[in-house]
């Protein structure tokens, strides 16, 4: 059965929801809805006898108040932000009072100017009553507006929630450590941007991760070969509808250039970086060119190895076995000693009568991640003792043990 026709008299009933249902899970750092302190305005208001179907009921919290236009060619509904967000996710909630008004083919649009704005979504097939989420990735605006391309429609919407961060916030510097910082490499082969991953994690640790504004420095010292544009590591995640890094890294530093992303053609899902500018943009997966991998500065050994086997290994083979200095470093290491293939892993700590454990003495600036009970004062005089060497846990809250010498385990060295 076709649904019947719009008609005005049907548009006298309030708005109603029966449901609310996301159909898509969007996660990531979605702060408050934003919309809700923003000034909303329409193309023309629809008026009756009983209700006030201002553009202002779409962003009041309220999914059974709901705006709506006067039938009219391309009607439009706008929120001016007031300040310029990174949108992550839109939720959109259809009026679901038996009342066919239907919204699909509605296009989301988000930037800085009134009119023109590049394309979030497409509004393809809601439901009454319901609530549909559409992911933004970070697109950066001051102005959200909706309209339905089309002659004699009017455009009901019961409520507008648009998720995001300052744009401000997104370009904050993620820490790292002096001491063990990317390594990047620069790789002059034109390849798509799975190749691209699969090379660099054969070679190299992964495709670029960059925390901060010093390894974007870095990255473009190594890539100073005249190239044009070079993937990075950061592409869509369409399950979480969030920017992801290749690595895993929840950094949030980054470098769009002006009104980018855009996904301008479609299916930009992909990051390269500028040469001239250094910026990012969206670009198609599937496009060929060069690219930047990292290096973590660390390897996990899969081999099982006393204490002392796997120092002697690292040294002979990389520099030495990992020392745990801080929290990032920590980091690393409990993202390599989830690969381990026994349960705790060998850190370079070692008890003994000239160091005694690292932050035994009490200072504070000292970094430690030891389990209840460990990394205490021991009796100096007996060398075998148990537990004078220290491992990571490969589970859990992967925190640092004493165990003995002989334990045979993997290992990370320090490269
Ligand atoms: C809206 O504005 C109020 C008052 O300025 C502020 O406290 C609140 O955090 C704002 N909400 C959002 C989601 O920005
Ligand atoms: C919009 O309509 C609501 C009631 O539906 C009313 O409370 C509000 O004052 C109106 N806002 C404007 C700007 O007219
Ligand atoms: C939501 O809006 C409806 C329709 O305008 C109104 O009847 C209801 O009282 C409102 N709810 C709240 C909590 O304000
Ligand atoms: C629209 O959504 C409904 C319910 O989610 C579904 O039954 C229907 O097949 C969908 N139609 C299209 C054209 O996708
Ligand atoms: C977004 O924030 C960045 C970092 O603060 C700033 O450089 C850029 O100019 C901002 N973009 C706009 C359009 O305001
Ligand atoms: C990030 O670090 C760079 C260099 O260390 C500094 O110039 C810049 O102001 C920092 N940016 C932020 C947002 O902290
Ligand atoms: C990669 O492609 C560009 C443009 O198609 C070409 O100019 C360049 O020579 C190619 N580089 C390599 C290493 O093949
Ligand atoms: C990133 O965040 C998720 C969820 O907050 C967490 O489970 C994951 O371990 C984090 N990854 C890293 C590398 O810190
Ligand atoms: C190391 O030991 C673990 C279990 O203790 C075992 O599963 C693994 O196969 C061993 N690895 C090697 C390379 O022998
Ligand atoms: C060290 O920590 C492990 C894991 O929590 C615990 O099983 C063990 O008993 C601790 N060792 C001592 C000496 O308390």
């Amino acid at each position: 059965m076709d649904p019947p026709a719009p008609t005005l008299q049907k548009s006298l009933y309030l708005c109603s929801v029966v449901g609310v249902v996301l159909l898509v899970q969007v996660g990531g750092d979605l702060t408050g809805n934003v919309a809700r302190n923003g000034t909303a305005t329409q193309s023309s208001d629809y008026l009756d006898a009983n209700n006030n179907w201002n553009a202002s009921n779409a962003i009041d919290g309220n999914k059974t108040s709901c705006s709506s236009t006067k039938k009219e060619t391309n009607p439009w509904w706008r929120v001016d932000l007031l300040k310029k967000y990174r949108v992550s996710s839109i939720s959109i909630t259809n009026r679901g009072d038996g009342t066919f008004s239907s919204i699909d083919a509605a296009e989301i649009h988000i930037g800085n100017s009134l009119l023109n704005n590049p394309k979030c979504a497409i509004i393809s097939n809601i439901t009454e009553g319901m609530t549909q989420t559409f992911p933004c990735y970070e697109m950066q605006g001051q102005y959200v507006s909706i309209h339905i391309p089309g002659e004699h429609k009017s455009l009901c919407l019961c409520e507008v929630e648009i998720y995001g961060i300052l744009n401000d916030s997104l370009t904050g510097n993620c820490s790292s450590t002096s001491s063990l910082s990317h390594e990047y490499h620069f790789v002059d082969q034109n390849k798509t941007w799975t190749e691209a991953q699969s090379y660099c994690r054969q070679k190299y640790t992964d495709l670029a991760t960059i925390d901060n504004t010093e390894d974007m420095n870095r990255l473009m010292e190594t890539g100073n070969s005249g190239f044009k544009t070079a993937w990075i590591g950061l592409k869509k995640d369409k399950m979480q509808g969030k920017w992801q890094w290749s690595d895993l890294n929840n950094c949030s530093f980054r470098k769009w250039d002006v009104e980018q992303p855009d996904n301008d053609y479609e299916n930009e899902e992909c990051v390269e970086i500028r040469m001239k500018t250094s910026f990012w943009h969206d670009r198609n997966c599937n496009d060929k060119m060069p690219f930047f991998c990292h290096h973590d500065q660390l390897i996990l050994i899969d081999e099982n190895k006393t204490w002392w086997d796997a120092r002697s290994y690292c040294r002979q083979n990389h520099k030495d076995l990992v020392s745990v200095t801080s929290e990032k470093v920590q980091r690393w290491v409990e993202a390599k000693a989830k690969k381990a293939s026994t349960p705790h892993v060998w850190l370079g700590l070692r008890y003994s009568s000239f160091y005694t454990w690292p932050c035994v003495r009490g200072d504070p600036t000292c970094y430690h991640n030891w389990a209840p009970g460990n990394g205490t004062f021991m009796d100096t005089c007996d060398e075998n003792a148990v537990g004078r060497f220290g491992a990571v846990q490969r589970d859990g809250p992967h925190q640092w043990v004493g165990l003995p010498d002989t334990e045979q385990l993997n290992f990370i060295c320090s490269v």
